[in-house]
């Protein structure tokens, strides 16, 4: 009898009966908790992929680099083992220490690659680094070859900004500014001040995502300026550079995080604050043009959570990562994919999914469910 129940447990638990609980640990096909945070979803073949942050038990560094499952269901997760390694090589922008984070791989039809674009610290620089990293590969699972990292848009003003505007910030010294928060601080910060500061060596780019809109387009979105502002830069047909246009979005309002959708003609960012691991409020902004101007609207959130009684006020104790559709054609519900992270442990953080609803007038809206029962498809 004992021998039958333990077969029992070990044959469901090898055919991956793993109902994704939200609040919950969500297990790989082998029984480990899913160690990718931070990261996306694509859909390549007839398989997806899951990319994220390979996090250590404990610390906060990278030890092992980007991790990628797949599954055929949006339910069951095979790892299929590190996507982009760190380096071994002492001085490279990847040592093993650096901080990888916020990894998003898109595939190009055009080059034929899988490209990851993805957060990165310099191994022992804390957060000042600041840079964006890219890496390439052939196959969905890797192994991606690093190509570079790099601060961004150097010697380039947004797009649309004014004569009057490049005049006015570049009267401001961000050196001069050792007080935070003051109101004559905030003046010179409205002017570009940290545009300035930066514009040489060029813009910090820390919390990111990718989008690829739906004439093939891609934009890579930002916090930026000490986490002040958020950047939308235009991305190369290659994906593997920045093509030099941007600009800026809800300058000096400290958004983190950004994931963006598009629903009915209209694109959605859903940003955090910025208290490190810790959960805030979410916001929400709405534009007709990736390149605005955005509207600022309340967090999406309502409701409370069935994990330890988050309230929408703080997100349910997550922040987001990205955005996908479960079906490939766009049919399907759009999910909010977030992390409630756990600094104690950073590899056990834990996973939450949510649909994106609608309420009457078309703004999205996202409620607690304890299973998102993804319907996976073409
Ligand atoms: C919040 C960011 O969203 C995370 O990706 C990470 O950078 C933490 N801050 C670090 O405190």
């Amino acid at each position: 009898m004992k021998h039958a129940i333990l077969f029992a447990m070990a044959f469901f638990l090898s055919i991956g009966i793993h109902a994704q609980k939200n609040g919950e640990l969500w297990l790989d096909t082998s029984g480990k908790h899913i160690n990718a945070h931070g990261g996306n979803i694509i859909k390549y073949g007839d398989k997806y992929y899951w990319y994220g942050e390979n996090r250590p038990y404990r610390g906060f560094t990278t030890e092992v680099g980007v991790e990628v499952y797949s599954s055929t269901n949006l339910q069951d997760w095979k790892d299929e083992g590190v996507a982009l390694s760190v380096s071994e090589t002492p001085g490279h922008d990847i040592e093993r220490g650096c901080i990888m984070e916020r990894p998003k791989v898109v595939y190009n039809p055009k080059t034929q690659k899988f490209v990851m674009l993805f957060h990165l610290e310099l191994k022992g620089r804390g957060y000042d680094a600041a840079r964006v990293a890219f890496a390439e590969s052939d196959s969905p699972v890797g192994p991606f070859r690093f190509i570079r990292s790099t601060r961004i848009n150097a010697d380039k003003w947004p797009f649309d900004f004014t004569k009057k505007q490049i005049k006015a910030a570049q009267k401001t010294d961000a050196s001069k500014w050792k007080e935070w928060w003051t109101p004559a601080w905030r003046a010179e910060t409205e002017k570009g001040m940290y545009l300035w500061r930066d514009m040489a060596g060029g813009q910090m780019s820390r919390d990111m995502t990718v989008y690829i809109d739906t004439d093939g387009k891609a934009y890579h979105i930002t916090s930026s300026q000490e986490n002040l502002t958020l950047l939308v830069s235009e991305l190369t047909d290659d994906f593997l550079d920045f093509t030099g246009k941007y600009n800026m979005v809800a300058p000096g309002g400290q958004n983190e995080a950004p994931c963006i959708f598009k629903h009915d003609g209209n694109y959605w960012l859903i940003c955090s604050g910025c208290t490190g691991w810790a959960p805030n409020e979410a916001r929400m902004f709405v534009s007709k043009s990736i390149w605005g101007p955005w509207k600022s609207l309340p967090s999406p959130f309502e409701g409370t959570s069935n994990y330890q009684n988050f309230t929408a006020k703080k997100t349910f104790g997550a922040q987001g990562t990205y955005i996908f559709n479960e079906r490939t054609d766009g049919t399907g519900r759009f999910i909010f994919m977030a992390d409630i992270w756990n600094p104690q442990h950073l590899s056990q953080s834990l996973h939450l999914w949510l649909p994106i609803d609608y309420k009457a007038d078309g703004t999205p809206v996202i409620r607690w469910v304890d299973n998102p029962e993804v319907k996976a498809g073409l």
